[in-house]
Order: structure tokens, then C-alpha cells, then sequence
């Protein structure tokens, strides 16, 4: 087979074909995916039903599986989140992302609401390079649940020139404190004064460690500061930075189809995903790959 990268026209992403990724990768295909991955930051691979097994032994072809976030969490901060109704029956190296309901209990996080634009875990020290995410069931594209993606290579590059420099050297913290879709974890205290927010100290800009490339690292924005402004400033300065950012031009959008794979830089680029009808099912998989700290 000769695998095939077609960029979208959109901020970032490419299609792969060509290539089953439920066998093992030859060199040369493992080469190139992974090239292209680097090159267009988010990767989609359509028509690839696989196990979990299957899902993790096309990850570990590119480095070593990271935790699930709330296993993540509980190693850095030591406060125990929700674990949903499958969680003893899943690999801890996959996360649950769905609004299906079994006993009484969430099966994954998220339920059916929006997911704000975030990148994955960065209120952890080191935070994963990468997420790929499977699609096992999901609602038609008329009833919601697309995820976007933006490019933070080319948010950073278009930023004015006396910001870089404002920027430049800045951090801030990434808080731990609400999942992306706005929820509070189990365990943090309500937060009153984002100074004193728990999260992890992150670079305002990150070099890429394999491309070299300069990215914004934003993280999340409730409770975001940072780090030595006046909370007023750190204010108005996230808010540029996050209206600058969230521009169309620098997105791609994925509708999804079961048996959709999206695999994303989580080093430079962030996500969101639409809300969706709540009386439809949505089921989705994710690996991690394991990422290096920011610098
Ligand atoms: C996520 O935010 O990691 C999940 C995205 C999705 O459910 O499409």
C-alpha cells in the first residue's frame, strides 16, 4: 500500500489513506505518518473499527502510552476525581469520553455539553505529546458533537510583534480545578482568588521539542494567570490572547463517522467540541502518548 497525506484547507490537519493501522507499521509507514503528523498537527484516519488493543498497539509505534487524566491528577496532586462506570473494565492508558449512562453511573467524562477549547492535561507538570481519539459510536453531524482544532504555531506566528515580545519569557498557570467542559473536579476547593489557583506552571510560548517551532501554550482559560501580574492584567492579557487565538482561519473541523481516528499534537495544538443531542449516543476511546516538560 502507498499511504496518501491530504491536507485539509483549513488552519491545520490532513487526512491519512492508504494504510490500515490495525497491523503493524512498516518502518517507512511509521516514518511517514509520523511525519506528516508533525508537519499538519492533526491527523484523521477513516474507517479503522479496532479493539482497545488494537488502538494502543498502533500508539505504542510512536512512543510509550501516557495514563488517563484522572490517574494523572491523582500523581500530581493527590486528590482522587470521578471515575466513570467503566473504568475497572478499560486499560488505565485509555479514557472514556461519552454521555452514555450504565446503572445509574456515567460510563466516560464529558456527558453530552460543549468542551471548551483546552490542551489535553497541561495542569500536569508534563502533559501528553499527543491524543488519538476513535470514534465507536456518535451521533450524525446534524445532531452535534464535532470536535475543532486550532493551530497554536500559527496563533502564535500572526500575533502582533510588540505582544511576542510582552510575552515572551511570561508563565502562567494551567489550573487543574474544572474539566474542559466547565465541570469542577472532585477534590479541588472553589477558587477565589486565581493567584493562588492549583495547576501546573507552564511557558506562555513553547518551543515544539521535535519541530523547534514556537507555539502559544494556553492551556484552559477559567482560573488561568499569570504568573507576577496584577490579576487585572493577567485578565486582559488572556483575554487578547484567547480572542486572537480562537480565530476560524487558524481551525479545522472534524464531523465525525464511527470508526473515525484523530490523532493530534497536544504540543501545539488546542481542541473544543460542540454540545450534542442528548438523546443520542456517543462513544469515544483515547490514547496518550507520553510528552516531555514544557519549555
Ligand atoms: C476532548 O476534549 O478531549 C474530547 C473531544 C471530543 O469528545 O470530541
Amino acid at each position: 500500500m502507498t499511504i496518501e497525506t491530504v491536507p485539509f484547507e483549513a488552519g491545520c490537519g490532513a487526512e491519512i489513506r492508504g494504510v490500515d493501522i490495525r497491523q503493524k507499521l512498516s518502518p517507512e509507514d511509521r516514518d511517514q505518518i509520523r511525519a506528516a503528523w508533525l508537519d499538519h498537527l492533526v491527523l484523521r484516519f477513516r474507517d479503522q473499527m479496532m479493539s482497545d488493543d488494537q488502538h494502543m498497539a498502533f500508539t505504542r509505534q510512536f512512543g510509550e502510552l501516557e495514563f488517563n487524566p484522572g490517574a494523572l491528577i491523582a500523581k500530581q496532586y493527590g486528590v482522587q476525581t470521578e471515575t466513570s462506570g467503566r473504568r475497572r473494565e478499560i486499560p488505565p492508558e485509555i479514557s472514556v469520553i461519552s454521555n452514555i449512562i450504565e446503572d445509574g453511573k456515567a460510563i466516560g467524562g464529558l456527558g453530552d455539553g460543549e468542551a471548551f477549547w483546552h490542551t489535553d492535561s497541561s495542569f500536569v507538570d508534563v502533559p501528553p505529546a499527543a491524543s488519538l481519539l476513535r470514534s465507536l459510536e456518535c451521533p450524525p453531524p446534524s445532531a452535534g458533537g464535532a470536535t475543532e482544532f486550532l493551530n497554536m504555531y500559527a496563533a502564535y506566528e500572526m500575533l502582533p510583534a510588540d505582544v511576542k515580545t510582552r510575552i515572551d519569557g511570561l508563565a502562567m498557570i494551567h489550573p487543574a480545578t474544572h474539566s474542559s467542559g466547565g465541570k469542577a473536579h472532585k477534590g479541588f476547593e472553589n477558587v477565589t482568588d486565581v493567584t493562588k489557583v492549583p495547576g501546573a506552571r507552564q511557558p506562555l510560548v513553547r518551543t515544539h521539542p521535535e519541530t523547534g517551532r514556537k507555539a502559544l501554550f494556553l492551556g484552559r482559560r477559567l482560573n488561568a494567570y499569570v504568573i507576577g501580574l496584577p490579576v487585572e492584567e493577567s485578565e486582559s492579557l488572556l483575554d487578547f490572547l484567547w480572542e486572537h487565538t480562537t480565530q476560524e482561519k487558524f481551525t479545522w473541523r472534524q464531523e465525525w463517522r464511527v470508526g473515525d481516528l484523530i490523532w493530534w499534537d497536544n504540543r501545539c495544538a488546542m481542541h473544543r467540541r460542540d454540545a450534542f443531542d442528548p438523546s443520542m449516543r456517543r462513544l469515544m476511546h483515547r490514547t496518550q502518548l507520553k510528552g516531555t516538560r514544557p519549555v
